[in-house]
């Protein structure tokens, strides 16, 4: 495990968007695993950037996103398709068809979760990862558990990140109380991995995921065993470090 101290979250976005500009130029049929929320929005704020001014071709660019609400349309502005659409698909070539996020309207969640695994290993392994934490150490949607859980899968989310994730939404009763999520098996897989984390309140789950066992009731310390995970963080998240 390698990591990146920056100085502050527009730091901490640049150094993860150098990496994946890396990829995508040194192997421009690349497949990218994605993530949404507060973390990588600056991330994908630089390469949007790049792309404008023409440093960076998405045309065969591939890209597996971490999990999706269920009940939620692709256009319904809290879901993650949406986010990804409008945070980086829109605004770069990248092709839409090969833009992948699970459907959260899927009637079969188990059909999905097959299908979605289907996609996975066509397009994968992974080539770069982008991941951000939870509160309560999730990533993706893998919340705490007995397990760590390996292929894609429905899960209920937790008190705290439906209380994380409130701020988004109306109040925190319109918080999907479900989600389908990319498997810890899966992430690990990723021949890269990278964390974004920023801001006082990370701290704590810092420290504990990456300082202390690794245990599915802290899911992200399984990063610990990765052989090639970097965690880029600004220095009020690694501040407990
Ligand atoms: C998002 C995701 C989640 C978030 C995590 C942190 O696709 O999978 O694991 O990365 O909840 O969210 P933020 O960055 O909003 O603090």
């Amino acid at each position: 495990m390698r990591i990146i101290a920056t100085e502050n979250y527009d730091a901490m976005s640049r150094q993860a968007a150098n990496i994946l500009s890396a990829q995508v130029i040194m192997k421009p049929d690349c497949t990218l695993g994605l993530a949404t929320g507060s973390s990588p929005i600056g991330t994908y704020k630089v390469l949007i950037e790049r792309y404008e001014q023409g440093d960076l071709d998405f045309s065969q660019v591939k890209s597996i996103n971490l999990d999706e609400y269920v009940g939620l349309s692709p256009e319904h502005d809290q879901s993650y398709r949406y986010f990804m659409q409008h945070n980086l698909f829109d605004h770069i070539n990248i092709d839409p068809a090969n833009t992948n996020v699970p459907n959260g309207l899927a009637k079969d969640v188990k059909a999905e979760c097959d299908r979605y695994n289907k996609v996975i290993e066509e397009l994968g392994p992974i080539d770069v990862q982008v991941l951000g934490l939870g509160h309560d150490g999730h990533i993706g949607f893998n919340e705490p558990a007995e397990d760590f859980a390996t292929l894609t899968h429905l899960v209920d989310l937790t008190d705290v990140t439906i209380e994380a994730n409130a701020r988004f939404f109306a109040s925190a009763n319109e918080v999907p109380r479900q989600a389908l999520t990319m498997g810890i098996g899966t992430i690990m897989q990723a021949k890269k991995v990278i964390m974004v984390v920023s801001g006082k309140d990370k701290a704590e789950i810092v420290k504990k995921a990456f300082t202390g066992p690794v245990t599915p009731e802290v899911p992200a310390s399984i990063l610990q065993m990765h052989p090639d995970f970097v965690l880029i963080g600004d220095q009020d998240a690694l501040s407990l470090l």
